[in-house]
């Protein structure tokens, strides 16, 4: 590729970049308000489940394992947005008193000491960094079982699922 269109490349990838960071921008005020809290936090948690059941099914795979660095690390950064995704107007608590509030499945144990969940979440990240860090597929199989264990120990103790038909 000549110096010219490569300039053009990363040019044009900026300019999309600024153009899709400014219309989100534009749709939603910030800060963010409870609901987009809920419905933001329910998108990454299911991509972190896309992603984990992406690298649990070719950890052992030596030809995946550069994607399944990608993986881990990107679990990783995810795992590093949680803390501001649970804001304290988006308690099941506090939510109840909105209208078209969205069901959660965040148990109100989490406002109660945010600091302790925000803790535990801090070492599933970790976790996920170790795993981005493995140079064998030996290696990247334990970290990926360590990881899943750090998902379910975080929903074992905060998350509560809220039956559909409990209203
Ligand atoms: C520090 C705590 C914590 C960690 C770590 C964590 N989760 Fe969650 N997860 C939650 C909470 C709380 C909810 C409920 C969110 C809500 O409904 O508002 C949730 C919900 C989910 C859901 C259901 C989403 C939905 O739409 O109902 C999935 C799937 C999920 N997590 C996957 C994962 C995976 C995979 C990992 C590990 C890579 C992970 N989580 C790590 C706390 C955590």
């Amino acid at each position: 590729m000549s110096r010219t269109s490569y300039f053009w490349g990363v040019a044009g990838a900026c300019i999309l970049a600024c153009t899709t960071l400014s219309a989100a921008t534009a749709q939603q005020a910030m800060p963010p308000t409870s609901t987009q809290a809920v419905l933001a936090r329910q998108d990454v948690m299911v991509s972190l489940e896309t992603l984990l059941q992406a690298v649990e099914i070719s950890a052992g795979d030596e030809a995946a394992r550069s994607v399944n660095l990608s993986r881990t690390g990107a679990i990783s950064a995810m795992l590093g947005t949680v803390p501001f995704l649970f804001p304290q107007a988006s308690s099941p608590d506090a939510l109840g008193a909105e209208a078209d509030a969205p069901v959660t499945s965040a148990d109100p144990a989490i406002w109660d000491n945010l600091e302790a969940f925000v803790s535990l979440n801090a070492s599933a990240s970790q976790v996920a960094r170790d795993a981005a860090q493995a140079e064998t597929v030996a290696a990247l199989q334990n970290h990926t079982t360590a990881l899943r264990a750090a998902c379910t120990a975080c929903h074992e103790q905060y998350l509560t699922y809220v039956s559909p038909f409990s209203f």
